[in-house]
C-alpha cells in the first residue's frame, strides 16, 4: 500500500512524523530511482530503503515470544519488565503499537502472540473464534475424576460473573501436573477454574494459541511468525 514518506518513517519506528521533514532533508529515504525529500511523496515501503537498509516487514509484524516468570504483558513501565522490553526497541515505535494477543500473569510462563495488526489482534481474541488455548497446569494436589467432569460441562460460574466458562478439557494427568484446554480467555481465568473447584495453581505456562506452539523457542526469545490466512 502506499504511503506519505513522513507517514511511513513514522509507521515503522525510525522517527516521529514531525522528525520525519529532517530525516528525509537528510536524504535518508530512497527509493531505487533515488533519494525522497518531499514528505507528501506516496511510496510503496518495500521499494524503500532507510540509511541503506530496506523497511523490516512492510506487512505487518507478527512474532512470538517465550515470556520469562516475572515479565508483563503491559506498556506501563511501573508494572515492571514487559515482554517488549524483549523485541527490538524500534519495533515498539512502530506505529500502530505492537500489542500482545491475550495477555499472561507475571508469574506464568509460556507463548504470547505479539502484533502491530491490529485486525488481527481482534480476530484471535474474539469470543465467537473459540481460538484454543493450551496450558501445562501444575496443581497442589492430584487432579481427580470430578475436576475434570466439572471442567468439561461448561457450568462453571466463576466468582462476579454472569455466564459460565465454555468447556475445558483436562488432559494427560501426570501427578500433579495436567494439560488444559481453554476456547475463551477470561481475567485469570485458569487459576481461578481450579480455585474454583478448591485447587491451587502452582505454576502456570502456555504452550499453544491456536495453530501456534511455543515449541522449542528459549525463555526470553523471539521469532518472526507468517501472518494467518484471512
Ligand atoms: N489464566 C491465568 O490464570 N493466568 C494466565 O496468565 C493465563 C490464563
Amino acid at each position: 500500500m502506499l504511503q506519505r514518506a513522513d507517514a511511513l518513517l513514522s509507521r515503522y519506528g525510525y522517527c516521529s512524523r514531525k522528525e520525519a521533514r529532517q530525516w528525509l532533508s537528510e536524504g535518508r529515504l530512497r527509493i531505487p530511482s533515488g533519494r525522497i525529500t518531499d514528505p507528501a511523496v506516496k511510496i510503496n515501503p518495500a521499494d524503500v530503503t532507510v540509511d541503506g537498509a530496506p523497511v523490516e516487514y512492510p506487512e505487518g509484524l507478527f512474532v512470538k515470544v517465550h515470556k520469562p516468570v516475572g515479565y508483563v504483558c503491559s506498556h506501563d513501565p511501573a508494572e515492571g519488565p514487559s515482554v517488549y522490553d524483549l523485541l527490538p526497541p524500534q519495533w515498539m515505535r512502530r506505529n500502530p503499537h505492537p500489542t500482545v494477543i491475550g495477555r499472561l500473569d507475571k508469574d506464568t510462563t509460556g507463548l504470547v502472540l505479539i502484533t502491530d495488526d491490529h485486525q488481527l489482534v481482534h480476530r484471535l481474541i474474539s469470543p465467537k473464534n473459540k481460538i484454543p488455548k493450551v496450558y501445562r497446569v501444575g496443581l497442589d494436589r492430584l487432579p481427580d475424576a470430578a475436576l475434570i467432569e466439572i471442567f468439561a460441562a461448561g457450568t462453571l460460574l466463576l466468582k462476579g460473573e454472569k455466564t459460565p466458562c465454555l468447556p475445558a478439557a483436562i488432559t494427560e494427568v501426570s501427578d500433579t501436573v495436567c494439560r488444559v484446554t481453554l476456547h475463551e480467555g477470561r481475567y485469570h481465568q485458569v487459576k481461578r477454574m481450579f480455585a474454583a473447584c478448591g485447587f491451587q495453581v502452582t505454576a502456570l505456562h502456555r504452550l499453544s494459541i491456536g495453530a501456534w506452539q511455543l515449541g522449542k523457542l528459549e525463555e526470553g526469545r523471539w521469532e518472526v511468525v507468517a501472518f494467518p490466512e484471512k
